[in-house]
């Protein structure tokens, strides 16, 4: 039987395709106020400002690539049961081939009615306007976790990282929760890889760094002897 593989990822897997991270210097967090654009109250405060900013990243998105960092994860299925539990919104690690993936702060191609249960729907990379109507008549909002709300899909992941034999973290800076604390669900022999160009907060476990971009770091990983 294959050894289970959790591969818990965020937004440092994307940088080098062209996607902004939210915290290093030149993030998403610089040049916009997080609480205006990815918060409930935000949300409730200007939807104009806020569906216009999902827009624009479902507009950058159609046009960027996956890069041999999501292509090695989803080639890890050949030898792993891989889950992919990632904190991103963007679709690049459908587009590399995963085909267990757990998107815990929802996802960029959807949008959903505003209560986030009754009607989801896939819009892939066109835009939609504040006023479009879900057909149970409420507004239509992007399907996207905001700051401020529960995250529904963190208890299925729990239990996910629960089961794995290895762990690969890689490129998130760890400071969002309840993402962020998955990894104290971890069994206290599993593997701990973390792949990251920097210092990535404190984690409470022995693991094993690797201080390198994701596509470097992914090309050492599986090159380290014993890991296949
Ligand atoms: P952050 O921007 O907080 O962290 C990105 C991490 O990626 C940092 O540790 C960087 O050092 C690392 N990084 C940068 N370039 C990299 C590269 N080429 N290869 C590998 N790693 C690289 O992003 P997240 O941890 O994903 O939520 O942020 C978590 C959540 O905060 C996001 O899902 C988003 C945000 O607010 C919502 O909007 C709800």
């Amino acid at each position: 039987m294959k050894k289970k593989l959790v591969v818990l990822s965020g937004a440092g897997v994307s940088a080098e395709s062209g996607i902004s991270t939210f915290r290093d210097s030149d993030g998403l967090w610089e040049n916009y106020n997080v609480m205006e654009v990815a918060s409930i109250e935000g949300w409730y405060q200007n939807p104009e400002l806020v569906i216009d900013f999902y827009n624009q990243r479902r507009t950058q998105l159609a046009n960027v690539e996956p890069n041999d960092a999501h292509k090695l994860i989803a080639e890890l299925e050949q030898y792993f049961d891989v889950t992919v539990i990632t904190q991103n919104v963007d679709d690049l690690h459908e587009r590399s081939g995963s085909t267990q993936i757990i998107h815990l702060h929802g996802e960029l191609t959807k949008v959903c009615s505003d209560d986030r249960k009754k009607h989801v729907e896939d819009i892939g990379y066109e835009t939609f306007a504040f006023g479009d109507l879900a057909p149970d008549g409420q507004l239509l909002r992007p399907f996207i976790v905001w700051f401020g709300e529960d995250v529904p899909l963190i208890h299925q992941a729990a239990e996910i990282v629960a089961q794995a034999d290895i762990i690969i973290v890689i490129g998130t800076s760890l400071n969002v929760y309840p993402a962020a604390g998955l990894l104290y669900s971890a069994k206290r022999d599993a593997q701990i890889y973390v792949i990251d160009p920097k210092e990535v907060q404190p984690i409470s476990r022995q693991v094993h760094f690797i201080k390198e971009k994701a596509t470097v770091g992914m090309k050492q990983l599986l090159s380290e002897p014993g890991f296949l």
